[in-house]
């Protein structure tokens, strides 16, 4: 049973690419291993700047998390904020990382670029290290995400091995798990991007809880490509193969056999559109009574929080030990 750790923002609406690119892989995950998945607001103070918001996007995404699938009997799942080792272990990780290493974080260079007139928090810089004490807290081996956080989970192992050089062997050595499906879902109005909370357009991103003829529509207005034929190739074809991996993730069918069963794209937008409906209904009725439930919701993060706290305090105890901060009297 290995042991798995992965986190998600409250920050924006769940969307196809976080439930297809990770979310489905910690549901499957959760009866073969040893699962901790996070709801990280400390993360998502990098770029809050209002009151009164985070908190209930922490209990909307807690919701969702339960809706998907993932069961708080067997999973745990936590809060953040309410485990105070990550701050702590997150400052060791700060003085474990270089100015350089950080700098060439391409999440960062991305971030940075789009809020351009906005507020560019040092925490939006220096992310990466509370990210690493997120994952090292609790001993992960196996961490289930998108592409998109590959570079994160590099520079984990890198200051997870600099520590373990430095002061002795503390942290295991975790490695990132993607989905041979879905790991890189990409926009419905430019498939040269990914999609994404902060999209420009919202036609592109198709969010967890849209309703049924949002979704259509979207998938109906996908942008293709030039020709009409229906191939599988991601770099030339962009658009229809982002639709087949879709359509694959929620079917099941490999985009190759779906490729030679449509001849037209206006089938295959239709189809796709149809399938996630389906795929996301469930989950919808769910989160409704889910929702509908705060203190139910308070209760079962309660739950979680008492367990991952019990892994990250020890794990933080030993790292501090390790430095040698806490001598023998
Ligand atoms: P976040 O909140 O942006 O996304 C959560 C998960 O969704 C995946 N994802 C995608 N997968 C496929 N296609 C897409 N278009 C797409 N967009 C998002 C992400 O890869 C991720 O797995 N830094 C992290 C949160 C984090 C974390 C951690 C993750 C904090 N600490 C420790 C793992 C381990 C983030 O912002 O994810």
């Amino acid at each position: 049973m290995a042991r798995v750790l992965s986190c998600i923002q409250p920050t924006g609406s769940v969307h196809l690419g976080n439930y297809l690119g990770a979310l489905t892989s910690w549901v499957s995950g959760q009866h073969r291993n040893d699962v901790f998945h996070g709801i990280v607001d400390l993360h998502a103070l990098t770029v809050t700047d209002k009151p009164g918001v985070i908190g209930d996007q922490t209990l909307q995404l807690a919701a969702v998390l339960f809706a998907v699938g993932l069961d708080p009997k067997v999973a745990t799942i936590f809060v953040q904020s309410h485990i105070p080792a990550h701050s702590q272990l997150g400052w060791i990780m700060e003085c474990t990382v270089s100015f350089g290493e950080l700098s060439r974080m391409t999440q960062f260079k991305d971030k940075q670029s789009k809020r351009e007139a906005d507020f560019v928090s040092a925490g939006l810089f220096t992310y990466p290290a509370l990210q690493a004490a997120d994952i090292l807290l609790y001993d992960a081996e196996e961490v289930p995400v998108g592409d998109d956080q590959k570079q994160h989970i590099e520079i984990t192992r890198d200051i997870a091995m600099r520590f373990n050089h430095r002061f002795g062997d503390t942290f295991v050595i975790p490695k990132a798990v993607t989905p041979p499906v879905g790991a890189r879902v990409m926009d419905l109005q430019d498939p040269s991007s990914k999609m994404s909370k902060s999209t420009e357009s919202e036609a592109g991103c198709v969010y967890l809880l849209d309703p049924a003829e949002s979704i259509m529509k979207k998938f109906k207005r996908a942008v293709t490509d030039s020709d009409n034929e229906v191939v599988y190739d991601r770099e030339k074809k962009p658009g229809v193969s982002n639709l087949l991996d879709i359509l694959s993730a929620a079917t099941g069918t490999p985009q190759q056999k779906l490729a030679d069963e449509y001849t037209q794209y206006g089938k295959l937008k239709s189809d796709c559109g149809e399938a996630v409906v389906a795929l996301l209904h469930p989950i919808q009725k769910r989160y409704t009574e889910l929702v509908s439930e705060p203190a139910q919701l308070h209760d079962m993060l309660g739950i979680g929080a008492q367990r991952a706290e019990l892994v990250a305090k020890q794990t933080l105890q030993r790292a501090q030990d390790a430095i040698g901060m806490t001598p023998k009297k």
